[in-house]
């Protein structure tokens, strides 16, 4: 039978002091907190997950005992394993102070274990090591699986069987892919539940972590301003847009396999759509937030495709550069139909967004790498300074921006007269900029999210729940692009995207922004 332990608690007061096999100095009875990052040898693992635990260590923000296990079949020793970490590590918390000193620190903490996925007995040789670093305290265990989807289930199985912790909690960090559809992300599940509880899974979406995104909620309850004109009745729509000025460059494999609406619209856009469209949540507690998340995707359409435009990017030479198409990269099929583009209209069917079109744009390979809400309010009723705008009255009403990156900002587009004898309207922003109002650098997305996994604080996770409804509203729209074989629309890397995009905003009289 698998092993289904309880949540327990992190820490546990006490006084004795002793030493760990780092030679750490530690009270006696704590409890400690093994992270152990699955799939180590990985590209996630190496570009996100060990930089950000130890910007969270260099914070002081992990337990005091803690130990980090890699753990992957590439053979490396634990000093492989430093040596790779290191590589990776930025001080980029305050580059004067003991940087050095604290990556050593933290290196020092760092330990791998070579097996395989599917074997219960390395993970036992794992749990035989955890339990030496654990020196008898409660052990508290977290795991990161950053490995491909196809074996997540046989990880979760033998971590679970043989390697759950006996005395605190275990808990396990899912990434996405959760799935692929309706059916398949139900069908996993299913099987993380035959090993786990489901407040044991974390399914980890970054874009959660990210501080604007986090932010959003605090912008709409905490100031008198906003919430009463998030509504139907103030605004005229509302855009949610991704792009990337890079290709698949390396994930083609991966990526031809679930195609941009998978890998970003159904989870990050559509997840920061239900934090901008929920009804205000009862408390800020992580089930009651997650109430309202799964309240706002139940009340929406599921996407139909005359409300979708997919395109595909094609080679494009520029400067003297070309470069490639999507079919280029040898991992991917030469007639692939996968969209590396998306845009489609979505509507939410409940009093407050009867009618308001919530737009999405996603795309590899554009003009420019951004992530941005933009929200565009409705005309001043009876104007009385329309003329100043011609027949552009679009320029007139007001946008607000919430640039969740690059360069973090939220600003707010007015007008005002400019100054002077005569009256002249001109267009200015009210802007948070937030490299000029704060001096402190933003985390990282990952580091955010380990740390409340690691404090069991569910909030930014996806629920079970959640996850389905997303996927409710995707599914029929995936499964008839690909029966029918829709042939997504070409557009040259480094463009604006296909120009598809403009005559879908156009049907709803919007213009992207
Ligand atoms: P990788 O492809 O780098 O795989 C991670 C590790 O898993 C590899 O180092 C390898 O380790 C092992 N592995 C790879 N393929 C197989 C296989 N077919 N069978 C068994 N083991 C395999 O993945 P990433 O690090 O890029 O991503 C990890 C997870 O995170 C994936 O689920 C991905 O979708 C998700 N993700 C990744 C992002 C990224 O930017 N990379 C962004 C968001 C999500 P070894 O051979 O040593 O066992
Ligand atoms: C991942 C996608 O989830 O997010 C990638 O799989 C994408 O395709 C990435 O590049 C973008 O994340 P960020 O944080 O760099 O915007």
């Amino acid at each position: 039978t698998p092993l289904k332990l309880k949540e327990g608690l992190l820490s546990v007061t006490s006084s004795e002091e002793s030493k760990d096999a780092a030679g750490f100095e530690f009270s006696e009875d704590k409890s400690t907190v093994s992270i152990t990052v699955v799939g180590a040898s990985g590209d996630l693992a190496k570009k996100k997950i060990f930089p950000a635990l130890f910007a969270l260590y260099y914070e002081d923000c992990l337990p005091e005992h803690f130990t980090v296990y890699g753990y992957a079949r590439s053979k490396m020793t634990d000093a492989e394993l430093r040596t790779m970490v290191s590589r990776t590590l930025t001080c980029r918390i305050d580059k004067r102070e003991n940087c050095g000193e604290k990556m050593d620190q933290f290196l020092k903490r760092c330990f791998y274990h070579s097996g395989q996925y599917d074997s219960e007995e390395n993970f036992a040789e794992l749990d035989k090591k955890l339990r030496e670093h654990e020196g008898g305290r409660v052990s508290n265990r977290l795991f990161y699986l950053s490995i491909p989807p196809n074996i997540f289930i046989n990880a979760v199985k033998c971590a679970s069987l043989s390697a759950s912790s006996s005395s605190g909690w275990t808990r396990v960090i899912v990434e996405k892919p959760f799935g692929r559809d309706s059916e398949s992300s139900a069908a996993l599940t299913r099987s993380l539940k035959q090993y786990l509880e489901e407040d044991q899974i974390f399914r980890i979406d970054h874009y959660l972590g990210k501080e604007l995104v986090e932010n959003l909620s605090v912008l709409r309850f905490s100031n008198l301003i906003f919430e009463p004109l998030w509504s139907r009745q103030y605004i005229r729509n509302v855009q949610f847009i991704f792009s990337e000025d890079f290709g698949t460059e390396g994930r083609g494999g991966y990526f031809d396999n679930y195609g941009i609406i998978r890998d970003i619209m159904q989870n990050h856009l559509l997840q920061i759509l239900a934090l901008f469209a929920m009804e205000t949540p009862v408390s800020l507690d992580a089930e009651d937030i997650r109430n309202e998340k799964v309240k706002v995707l139940r009340s929406m359409r599921p996407l139909e495709l005359e409300n979708v435009v997919i395109g595909q990017y094609k080679s494009h030479t520029k400067g003297g550069v070309t470069y490639p198409a999507y079919t280029d990269d040898k991992t991917v099929p030469k007639d692939s139909l996968t969209p590396t583009f998306a845009a489609a209209a979505l509507f939410i069917d409940n009093a407050r967004w009867d009618g308001v079109p919530f737009l999405m744009k996603a795309g590899k390979a554009l003009h420019t790498k951004r992530a941005e809400i933009r929200v565009q309010f409705r005309h001043v009723p009876g104007n009385l300074y329309n003329r100043n705008f011609g027949t552009d009255l679009d320029r007139a009403t007001n946008e607000l921006v919430i640039r969740v990156q690059p360069d973090e900002a939220i600003y707010l587009k007015i007008n005002n007269k400019v100054p002077g004898l005569g009256m002249r309207l001109d267009r200015s922003n009210l802007n948070l900029h937030y490299a000029a109002r704060y001096s402190k650098e933003i985390p990282d997305a990952y580091e955010r999210l380990l740390l409340d996994a690691i404090e069991g604080e569910r909030r930014l996770f996806i629920r079970s729940d959640e996850l389905n409804a997303a996927w409710a509203l995707f599914t029929p729209l995936l499964k008839e692009l690909e029966e029918k074989k829709i042939i997504p629309e070409c557009y040259p890397y480094g463009s604006r995207g296909p120009v598809g995009a403009h005559y879908l905003a156009a049907r709803y009289n919007v213009r992207w922004g």
